[in-house]
């Protein structure tokens, strides 16, 4: 048992410490936000997440973790401390590092024996390198501190079984011994371990999310392609398949990725490319790809309805995937604003998350439109002109082809998730659309 600390009570800190306590480790999790430390404590998670709230609460009872703003207690003593603070994107597409860098002083200004500083966060390669020089420059005791590279793989939504349960652990060290601390820490999640120098740990982070990025993209100017040619892309997804070198996963065309990961971090890739003077055309193909399946549906429906004013569009789904309440980078926050801009009257319907997207856009942007949240998909389709769905949430998938018949006005629905068989809404009644397949 080791006495980990963590910064940062995100995703990655909250749910990486969360499981390090329930495989036996005594965990700190540190956070600025007093509020945020107080609720944890309280046994509440800050985010939705299956599984976390109810492991948060039994491993506070067991008294393998606690929450605190108080770094320097935290950190003093530490075996490992992991850093999982966030590191957004900035204007120009790189990876603000400053979240890092306060972390990394005070770890430096902090410590009192030997620590392995962890850093969990997404870091452009070469970055470690430094946190470690800075942590020397600025250390005030005369202990042993490396830093090593030990990137996330979890999904929103499934995050504390993706770390409990990972295909792999990366780890990127320097020395034996902070490759066998690590090892050490790992030890009881008995999973597969890589175990690589650091800049390579960095670059797996980023090669293995900008390659799921440029399948996406991949499939979504493929199934563009199928509606031209009259090809299915579920069918075509489902051919590919069968070849292991293609595998099966990660092959569903739609209205592109959202979330915190892939649009950052294809672009962060992209920036370190040029900024060695590098142009990495397979990642920049994908953005491209991407930005532009974004606002599919819209485009789709302006071409069959000569207007969006007056008509009421029911909104199926507003987070970039179902099983989170994140809305960052949802297809929904392109085609919502067009829509209002356009003088829609807006049902929106989300089960988790409304109560943020109404915050983000309390009474329309600005716009013609107008927009309202209701607690129930019956309520956004009953009398509805058109119905788009952006999200495939269980509860939106379990509506029935013919539900949107009896509800709709005029059953008109653009689906950009691809939920439905075409000949079930078609034997419904219903206008379908969806993406890379026949209308
Ligand atoms: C992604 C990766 O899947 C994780 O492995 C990684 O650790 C994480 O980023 C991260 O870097 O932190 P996440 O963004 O939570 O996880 O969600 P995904 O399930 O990967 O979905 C991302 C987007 O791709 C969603 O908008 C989803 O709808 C879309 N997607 C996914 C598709 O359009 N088609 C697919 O076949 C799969």
């Amino acid at each position: 048992m080791l006495k980990i600390a963590v910064a940062g009570t995100g995703y990655v800190g909250l749910v990486a410490g969360v499981c390090f306590a329930e495989v036996g480790h005594q965990v700190i999790c540190v956070d600025i936000d007093e509020n945020k430390v107080n609720l944890m404590k309280s046994g509440v998670s800050p985010i939705y997440e299956a599984d976390l709230e109810q492991l948060m609460q039994k491993n506070y009872a067991a008294g393998r973790i606690d929450y605190t703003t108080d770094y320097e207690s935290a950190y003093k003593d530490a075996d490992a401390i992991f850093i999982g603070v966030g590191t957004p994107e900035q204007p120009d597409g790189s990876a603000n590092l400053s979240y890092i860098a306060t972390v990394a002083r005070q770890i430096a200004e902090t410590i009192e024996k030997d620590c392995l500083v962890v850093v969990k966060s997404t870091v452009p390669v070469g970055t470690n390198d430094k946190v470690e020089q800075f942590i020397h420059d600025f250390l005030v005791h005369d202990v042993r501190v490396e830093v090593a590279s030990n990137p996330e793989f979890l999904a929103q939504g499934s995050a504390v079984r993706d770390t409990l349960h990972a295909d792999r652990i990366v780890i990127g060290t320097e020395s034996k011994w902070a490759e066998e601390l690590l090892r050490d820490i790992y030890k009881p999640f008995m999973l597969p371990i890589v175990s690589v120098n650091r800049r390579s740990a960095e670059m797996i982070k980023y090669a293995s999310n900008d390659f799921l990025a440029l399948k996406i993209s991949y499939m979504n100017d493929i199934a563009n392609l199928c509606e031209l040619v009259g090809a299915d892309i579920q069918d075509v997804a489902k051919g590919m398949s069968f070849d292991d070198r293609i595998g099966s996963k990660f092959l569903n065309a739609g209205i592109g990725y959202g979330g915190s990961c892939f649009p950052k971090d294809t672009k962060a890739l992209e920036y370190i490319a040029r900024e060695h003077g590098y142009e990495l055309r397979t990642v920049k193909a994908a953005i491209d790809v991407n930005h532009d399946q974004k606002t599919l549906l819209y485009k789709k429906a302006s071409k069959r309805l000569i207007t969006f004013s007056g008509l009421k569009v029911a909104v199926l789904g507003l987070t970039f995937k179902p099983g989170t309440d994140d809305l960052r980078e949802a297809a929904s926050l392109e085609n919502i604003p067009l829509l209002l801009d356009h003088g829609a009257e807006i049902y929106a319907y989300d089960p988790v998350g409304a109560g943020h997207f109404a915050r983000r856009f309390p009474e329309g942007p600005n716009s013609h439109g107008s927009i309202q949240y209701v607690s129930h998909p019956e309520e956004a389709l009953a009398d509805a002109n058109v119905c788009f769905i952006f999200t495939e949430w269980g509860e939106v998938k379990a509506i029935a082809p013919e539900a949107y018949k009896n509800l709709m006005r005029t059953p008109l629905v653009y689906d950009g998730r691809n939920i439905y068989a075409v000949e079930d809404m078609r034997a419904a009644g219903v206008e379908y659309h969806s993406v890379g397949r026949e209308s």
